[in-house]
């Protein structure tokens, strides 16, 4: 279904590629709502995690997905490993294909890091997260959820609110969804603004209301603390009250419009709890829908 070995990024794919993983995905969180959770597409392949920074949903989720397609999974803990000894990438990867592992899932701070491995391994490397650059699978399983709720991705308005600068899910979001034909709106405070995604295609907007307005998805980012310059913002208090999703906020939206969010959440923040928690939420089902999602991933590539 993928014409690449590897999945990098959807700046990449063609809105052939990506429709045809969430066909797939669809039809796999259909059978895993029926409770079905083995299937064999993977019997016999080997799959390592590699997570240089910190995760619970995609690493969960990428270690389940392989388990349920019937794969061995190892889950190489970086902090424990020889990394710590100065192994580079490259020779990790070396290390992991002699071997004979399928597939190399790679989270990594550096942009561009899962392509050198790739370059390097005849594993199928798929990224999950690389630096400010793309987590291609958070925005695949997006996809599946927003496909979902409204039938289609063609059509839509997407208004990806919080930090974008530091953001590897606004642009595989970016990317995807104008393939797919829907209009991406971004706004954040303008210190967390990169120059040129308008000429990606985005809508760059200067308040809330205009992000917003006629929506019908509204998706938080999460404030990177751990990525964050001193000043970009007085205090995340400040941040909350100027450019937090909010439920007067969300009056401009849509009366059907869902809120989304990739999560971990910094509650308060760039959203508050009773939009997080609220009906129109649907950041559980974006969980559920990552673990479909990757199995498709898996089984596109194989
Ligand atoms: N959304 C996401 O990538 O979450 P984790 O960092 O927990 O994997």
């Amino acid at each position: 279904m993928l014409k690449q070995k590897d999945l990098l990024g959807l700046y990449e794919l063609s809105a052939e590629e990506i429709l045809s993983v969430l066909a797939e995905g669809a039809k796999l969180k259909a059978a895993l709502r029926k409770g079905k959770k083995q299937f064999s597409d993977l019997a016999g392949k080997s799959v390592v995690t590699l997570f240089y920074e910190n995760s619970t949903r995609t690493r969960c989720s990428f270690d389940l997905a392989a388990k349920n397609l019937g794969a061995n999974v190892v889950n190489l803990g970086v902090a424990t490993s020889s990394v710590q000894k100065g192994e580079t990438l490259i020779d990790t990867g070396k290390t992991l294909d002699a071997q004979q592992n399928d597939y190399m899932i790679l989270r990594h701070p550096v942009a561009g890091a899962p392509r050198l491995l790739a370059k390097t391994v005849k594993a199928h490397v798929i990224n999950a997260g690389d630096g400010m650059n793309e987590h291609p699978t958070q925005a695949l399983l997006d996809f599946l959820t927003m496909q979902e709720r409204f039938g289609s991705i063609k059509g839509l308005t997407v208004a990806i609110m919080g930090d974008i600068s530091h953001s590897r899910v606004a642009k595989s979001n970016l990317y995807g969804l104008k393939k797919l034909g829907a209009e991406v709106r971004l706004f954040a405070p303008s210190t967390l603004m990169p120059f040129g995604l308008d000429r990606m295609g985005a809508k760059i907007c200067r308040t809330r209301e205009e992000a917003v307005e006629g929506a019908d998805v509204v998706m938080g980012l999460r404030i990177q603390l751990e990525r964050q310059h001193a000043g970009a913002f007085p205090s995340l208090g400040e941040y909350a009250k100027y450019y937090g999703v909010n439920e007067t906020v969300m009056k401009y939206a849509k009366k059907d419009a869902i809120v989304m969010h990739p999560a971990p959440v910094n509650r308060g923040v760039e959203l508050t709890t009773a939009l997080i928690d609220g009906e129109q939420s649907y950041i559980e089902d974006q969980i559920f829908s990552g673990l479909a999602v990757r199995m498709a991933v898996f089984k596109a590539l194989a």
